[in-house]
């Protein structure tokens, strides 16, 4: 893995849902009501929506990320048998306001102390985004807040990685780009971006084009990462 500290990084991009948000932490909060299966359908609901982003692009069907996780939440619920408005309502509610990963808050300052631009780059629609951020109190601490909404289309599309090179107008290459998702570590490196995968849950590499810069377990070993 190459060292990314001598390559002249200006900015962070932070993908959002699974990197720096706890994405299972809506189910968690109503295990009560969900019962043995909560993890399998926090599971299944988390699959779907990413599918159906694939999908929707390739049919040049777009639906915006709140819709898609809308529509995944209600194949989730069906699939086990699960018919009620009310909880479906409170699991939207809690994804709207997902637990943030602890080191996320100190990473963001002690990278903002070194001058160092931030932006989350994510599938989420500008609501959902705003919410989630001021939920976790990181308002203050991006410049940005970037949604593939701007491109009407989903990642891995070319089109919404361009949208962090156009934010900080600078090159691919001075930006490092930052998730736990493998296939959007795939995407975001086909596009140019350097890729620092957030491998929170020890993945197995995606057999897809792509291959990120370095590799981490959480985002507190990134002020490091960049300046070594
Ligand atoms: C994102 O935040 C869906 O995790 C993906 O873009």
């Amino acid at each position: 893995m190459a060292k990314i500290g001598s390559m002249g990084i200006r900015a962070c991009l932070f993908d959002a849902y699974g990197t720096l948000f706890d994405v299972h932490s809506a189910v968690g909060q109503y295990i009560d009501l969900l019962g043995r299966d909560a993890a399998k359908i926090s599971e299944l609901w988390r699959n779907r929506q990413l599918e159906y982003t694939w999908l929707r692009s390739l049919m040049h069907k777009h639906a915006d990320f709140w819709q898609v996780t809308q529509d995944a939440l209600d194949f989730a619920l069906d699939s086990y048998g699960i018919d009620d408005k009310e909880l479906r309502q409170k699991l939207l509610d809690a994804y709207l306001r997902l637990d943030c990963y602890p080191e996320v808050a100190q990473t963001l300052k002690d990278l903002k102390d070194r001058d160092v631009g931030l932006a989350i780059l994510s599938n989420g629609s500008p609501m959902m985004l705003k919410a989630a951020v001021e939920n976790a109190g990181l308002k203050d601490h991006f410049d940005a807040i970037l949604s593939v909404e701007e491109a009407g289309v989903f990642k891995v599309d070319p089109r919404t990685y361009q949208l962090g090179v156009d934010y900080f107008n600078v090159s691919a290459a001075e930006l490092c780009f930052l998730s736990s998702n493998a296939w959007d570590v795939a995407g975001a490196a086909t596009f140019g971006l350097n890729v620092v995968w957030v491998n929170r849950f020890g993945q197995k590499p995606e057999r897809l084009p792509g291959e990120p810069v370095s590799e981490i377990k959480t985002l507190k070993e990134l002020p490091l990462l960049l300046s070594n």
